[in-house]
């Protein structure tokens, strides 16, 4: 997979779950810079120490006076999940349009949405082209799909106003060896909690580790153009949770124990086809990817 080298990058969300590893791991080769509210002091440090600079933002507030307008890209994983709509999108929605127009001299922006936009329809693998809806509301992420929506149309209208090559990718559920939502799985199972998922059952996504979600950033940079390129972001497999968990458990020597409800994320498998026309596949296969986490875990409790 092609790599990012010597390139100057801002990187957004990167206290949160994705974009903490990825600028992490791109601050090795690349002039990185980081903004957010820093809410984590602690992250911040881990930050600073892996070389990155860091910029307090508050993407609310879109005072961009502290961050330079020379970043040859913008890498946008901010989110926030606020109960009301007009937090949501003055941050998930205006806050990014508002930052290309200070970054608008950027070789490319990419934007990560989420299958999360997509209206849940059964085990029906999405297209990009498939219809949106509020598929997190019911699991109590009222704003989420719907700013996650809006985002993608400030970011489309944005990217033709300034001409800035734009790829908003709609990721899928991410993870790495010791973070992510398969991973929160495997602590609860850990620990004999319950695990609640859909009545719809079997509950399935595309997760996609770490590298791939690193691996494929300069394809889905290459990628960017004017209107933006729209384009699932995914792992190679679809895979139930249900069996994710009962895999994971095998390794960890849990067994998984799931309570249904409807007031759960909905199964969201994708198509991938265009994203391996466009930038190749990840490759990551999924009970690769899963074993590395349940040994992860097996490490960090044994330590
Ligand atoms: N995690 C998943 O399972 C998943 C699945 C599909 C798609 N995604 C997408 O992946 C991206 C990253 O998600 P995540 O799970 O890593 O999110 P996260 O863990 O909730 O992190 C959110 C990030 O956004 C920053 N942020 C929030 N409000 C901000 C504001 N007002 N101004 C500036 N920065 C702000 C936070 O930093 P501070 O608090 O320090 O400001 C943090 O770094 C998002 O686009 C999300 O929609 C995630």
């Amino acid at each position: 997979m092609p790599v990012l080298k010597d390139k100057k990058i801002l990187v957004t969300g990167l206290t949160g779950s994705v974009g903490y590893p990825v600028a992490r791991r791109l601050a090795a080769d690349n002039e990185v810079w980081g903004a957010a509210r820093f809410s984590s002091a602690r992250r911040r440090a881990r930050l600073e120490e892996a070389g990155v600079t860091c910029a307090e933002v508050d993407l609310v507030v879109a005072d961009f006076g502290g961050l330079p307008d020379d970043f040859d890209y913008v890498l946008n994983f901010a989110v926030l999940h606020p109960p009301d709509f007009d937090t949501a999108l003055a941050a998930n929605a205006e806050g990014i349009g508002l930052l290309m127009g200070h970054c608008r001299r950027a070789a490319a922006v990419l934007h990560c949405s989420s299958t999360g936009v997509y209206q849940p329809d059964g085990r029906h693998p999405f297209k990009e082209s498939d219809p949106l809806g509020d598929n997190h509301r019911p699991a109590g992420l009222t704003t989420y799909s719907i700013s996650k929506i809006a985002a993608e149309a400030v970011v489309r209208c944005t990217a033709r106003f300034l001409d800035i090559p734009t790829t908003i990718a709609r990721l899928n559920v991410p993870y790495g060896d010791s973070w992510g939502w398969p991973r929160m799985h495997a602590e609860m199972m850990a620990s004999g909690a319950d695990i609640a998922l859909h009545t719809e059952e079997p509950n399935v996504f595309n997760p996609i580790h770490e590298d791939d979600i690193l691996g494929l950033i300069p394809g889905l940079l290459e990628a960017a153009a004017v209107p933006a390129t729209v384009v699932n972001w995914a792992g190679p497999d679809t895979v139930s949770v249900e069996e994710w968990c009962g895999y994971v458990g095998s390794i960890i020597g849990a067994e998984p124990r799931f309570t249904r409800t409807p007031a759960a994320i909905p199964s969201v498998a994708v198509d991938t086809t265009r994203m391996v026309e466009l930038i190749g596949p990840a490759r990551v296969g999924w009970r690769q990817g899963f074993a590395r986490m349940a040994e992860d875990l097996l490490n960090s409790r044994a330590g």
